[in-house]
């Protein structure tokens, strides 16, 4: 496979299958993007679209090994199916980090949270006091409020923003090529979730790390995204710049997704849903998975996979009827 050394990050065709009770569940279906050295790309869709299931494939993180997964993943250059289960926990911290919804299950809550961020990227240095010195420096660096008292707080005395800036700090200090977000504001207010899209987006200007960020908000990806993908039941619905999609949105789903974005604030209410909800795909028979949902269906549309058409270098969507 050619390698371009402006990309970080290559999805080629994957698609995830999760075994259950008789049969497979099509998670993701043949799934291709890449993220540019530095790009902040989105992947948006509703609860169910396979957004996880494309982080934790990257991460090789799935729950367990009764999954089929087929199609590459390409970081640098290298074939990520291709490393050893050492090799991919070398890669995990070191050269791709990940912060999820709720930073509560990645930290311990018998430790104070300073001591994990000194554990878990001090390890070679000896001396505590410059230690704790420089994990104070990284809380004040993420905005935390009185950080030489919050490194001493344990987990459950932090606010969610908090122990989210707790999992950016430790992200930060080992400096990896690329951050995987898996809805990281969602469980937080506003005001907090504005805080963290601003040191997300310095991450990327200070040291050009590329953010892989997973959404169901549009209001996010135009804040703080390069590019997006938009998802539908495991399929990539439609892909471009940030501009692009919001100058044509293409796909019917994108029109749909947009056309919900809360005006105000979160407060204004949650993502005004769309009628009906994201199907469970365990059929291996063609037709376009968004069928029953769209405004524009035909006939056709229900048995033939829709063609993906292309509206420039990166602009592309798959639709029978546009
Ligand atoms: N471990 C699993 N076993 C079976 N099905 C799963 C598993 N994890 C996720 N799924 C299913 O796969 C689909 C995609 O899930 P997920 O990747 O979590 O979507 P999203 O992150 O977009 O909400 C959903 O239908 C979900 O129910
Ligand atoms: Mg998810």
């Amino acid at each position: 496979m050619t390698h371009n050394s402006r990309e970080l990050l290559k999805l080629d065709g994957l698609s995830v299958e999760y075994r259950i009770r008789g049969g497979y569940l099509s998670a993701v279906k043949n799934v291709s993007m890449d993220i540019g050295r530095g790009e902040i790309f989105a992947i948006v869709g509703e609860s169910g679209c396979g957004k996880s299931t494309i982080a934790h494939s990257i991460m090789r993180l799935l729950p367990d090994k009764n999954e089929r997964i087929s199609g590459g993943i390409y970081f640098e250059g290298e074939n990520l199916g291709a490393y050893s289960d050492n090799q991919m926990t070398a890669v995990r911290g070191k050269r791709i980090g990940m912060i999820f919804q709720n930073p509560l299950d990645s930290l311990n809550p018998v430790y104070r949270s300073g001591t994990q961020v000194a554990e878990a990227i001090f390890l070679d240095k000896k001396d505590r006091a410059i230690v704790w010195k420089e994990v104070i420096d990284l809380y004040r660096e993420m905005k935390m409020p009185d950080p030489d008292q919050r490194v001493r707080s344990f987990p459950h005395e932090l606010s969610g923003g908090m122990r989210q800036r707790v999992m950016i700090a430790m992200m930060l200090a080992r400096n990896p090529k690329l951050l995987i977000a898996d809805e990281p504001t969602t469980a937080l207010d506003v005001t907090v979730e504005a805080q963290i899209l601003e040191i997300m987006s310095r991450l990327r200007a200070d040291f050009n790390t590329s953010i892989l960020l997973i959404t169901h908000n549009f209001g996010i990806v135009a804040e703080i995204a390069d590019r997006v993908a938009v998802m539908y039941a495991g399929e990539l619905a439609e892909q471009g710049s940030v501009f692009d999609i919001f100058q044509s949105p293409s796909h019917p789903y994108t029109e749909l997704l947009m056309k919900a974005l809360p005006h105000q604030s979160k407060r204004a209410g949650r993502l005004q849903t769309i009628e009906g909800s994201v199907p469970r795909i365990t059929s291996t028979s063609p037709g376009c998975r968004f069928y029953n949902r769209c405004p524009i269906a035909s006939g056709h549309c229900e048995n033939h996979d829709p063609p993906v058409r292309r509206l420039g270098d990166s602009h592309s969507y798959a639709c029978h009827n546009r």
